[in-house]
């Protein structure tokens, strides 16, 4: 039995499989839409809302420095997620990679994962949108009754109809096809970027240096009772739970981690480019360069304008320019922040339907979801399942410990890529690699410590959900996935075969 839950699927049948004509998405992006499509996912709810939070919360003016900790280490797994893209251009990102190496449960595993990742990022994030819009209508004088409004906090029945609303209308959007999706993707980046450097430049003037200090507070011991909120790094190690200090730089990072979410989700989109092999790796690399720098400007800049104690949780760089008297800048910043986020919703949502598409058309979830739309050539059927699904989702949840879960979630995706890389090395060693990530196995097993260092700095209660979920895909795959499997039933065919043959 364990021979047939780590069979693994070889990876010019997965390539194979793409060229199936009723199987097979549209060839269309470049390497710089790949790149736009990267930015687009990455800057996001991260920069523009956990950044406030975490520096008044967790880090104060260090943030700056979490952010670079949770760089580094998508950086690393970046090198991993490059050579296997370029070395399997398939729809489903570390899905299909581990399916290639590692075999069908670990793949599963992976898969089901990413399905969370994406499923509760794009609730997250249109949640997220949903309160900036709701700011600006504030602002405009409109005010939405408070049953249909945040979730976050609210008391009784109550639904987040314009979080839910833009998941249907994005929903609607993918099914049309890539190419809208993409025009679409191109100027909302444009507007995001727009906004991120007038964050920087013009709030460089009102840096003051006293805001500065100190850089890393002192830590702070958490109130009692606080037990599972605490990262599993300080329960495992018997350390008082604090915030701020230099371990409170390494609990921030493993939340401002969900800003660098997405540069994965280029990985998802390799069947659909034109030139994978020499694309992807550029892709995923230059988004991940263009979001780092920015994400340290950016908070160097906005910790320096206001003293992180006084940082708004909500909206931190447009408050931080009202509180500077500017309120003209604040409300070109919401504004910029709102139509930005709706590319990352929407990508996250892309990514998560290519998943599920790959592991349908793979028979460890129904194949009748991987049939793509005969006109648009998009895989229409679990696009609008899981896009009516995440509706709801956005719709009766609160953001604040989804994203935690999303980050757990992601950064397990990370390990197994990690690991894919020295195993497919070892198997596979023909294969040919346009991008080969440097100084293997030693750079992808530090991808790895680093991590599972990351992943122990998140709260107890998080790891807790995440266990859970994966329990429930285990549950999921041998009731349906292990019998369904294509790659199962052609080696059940071949070993017929054999045995008639009496070989
Ligand atoms: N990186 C994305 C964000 O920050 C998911 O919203």
């Amino acid at each position: 039995m364990s021979s047939t839950l780590f069979r693994t699927k070889k990876v010019e049948q997965s390539i194979l499989d793409t060229e199936e004509p009723e199987h097979a998405l549209k060839k269309s992006l470049s390497a710089l839409d790949l790149t736009v499509f990267g930015v687009g996912v990455i800057i996001g709810t991260g920069i523009f809302v956990l950044t406030g939070k975490v520096a008044k919360e967790t880090a104060g003016p260090a943030v700056a420095l979490s952010f670079v900790v949770a760089g580094v280490v998508c950086a690393l797994a970046a090198l991993c997620y490059a050579e296997f893209a370029s070395t399997l251009p398939v729809a489903g990102s570390a899905y299909t990679f581990s399916y290639a190496s590692l075999g069908e449960l670990p793949a599963w595993i992976i898969g089901w994962d990413l399905v969370l990742e994406f499923a509760l990022g794009t609730a997250v994030v249109a949640v997220g949108w949903s309160g900036y819009i709701r700011s600006l209508m504030d602002n405009a004088g409109w005010h939405l009754p408070a049953a249909l409004g945040s979730r976050e906090g609210a008391d009784g029945f109550g639904f987040d109809i314009l979080a839910a609303a833009l998941v249907l209308v994005l929903t609607g959007i993918l099914v049309l096809g890539m190419k809208l999706s993409a025009r679409v993707t191109e100027v909302v980046v444009a507007i995001k970027v727009a906004v991120v450097l007038i964050v920087i430049v013009a709030g460089a003037f009102f840096v003051k240096a006293a805001n500065y200090s100190p850089f890393v507070p002192e830590p702070q011991p958490v109130p009692a009772g606080a037990g599972l909120e605490a990262p599993l790094l300080h329960l495992i190690a018997g350390w008082a739970p604090s915030n701020f200090g230099v371990l409170g730089i390494f609990t921030a990072a493993s939340v401002v981690f969900f800003a660098f979410i997405g540069f994965d989700v280029v990985a998802t989109a390799a069947e659909e480019t034109k030139n994978p092999q020499r694309d992807m790796p550029r892709g995923i690399l230059g988004s991940l360069i263009v979001c780092t720098t920015l994400y340290v400007a950016v908070s160097i800049v906005v910790t320096g304008m206001q003293h992180y104690s006084k940082l708004s949780v909500d909206a931190p760089l447009a408050d931080a320019f009202k509180a500077t008297g500017h309120p003209w800048f604040a409300g070109v910043i919401s504004l910029g922040a709102a139509v930005g986020l709706i590319t990352v919703c929407m990508i996250l949502l892309l990514g998560q339907t290519r998943v599920f598409f790959a592991m349908s058309r793979d028979g460890l979830l129904p194949r009748f979801f991987s049939r793509v739309h005969p006109r648009f050539r998009t895989p229409h059927r679990p696009t609008i399942l899981l896009g009516g699904i995440i509706a709801i989702l956005a719709g009766f949840t609160s953001l604040s410990e989804l994203a935690e879960l999303v980050n757990i979630g992601t950064l397990f995706a990370f390990v197994v890529v990690a690991l894919g890389v020295i195993i497919l090395r070892r198997t596979r060693p023909d294969l040919p690699r346009s991008f080969r990530t440097p100084w293997v196995p030693f750079l992808p097993i530090v991808s790895v410590l680093a991590t599972l260092w990351l992943m122990l700095n998140l709260p107890t209660e998080t790891w807790l959900r995440f266990v859970i979920w994966m329990a429930l895909g285990c549950v999921v795959y041998f009731l349906y996935g292990r019998s369904h499997s294509r790659l199962g039933r052609q080696e059940g065919m071949t070993a017929d075969r054999t045995v008639q043959h009496g070989e």
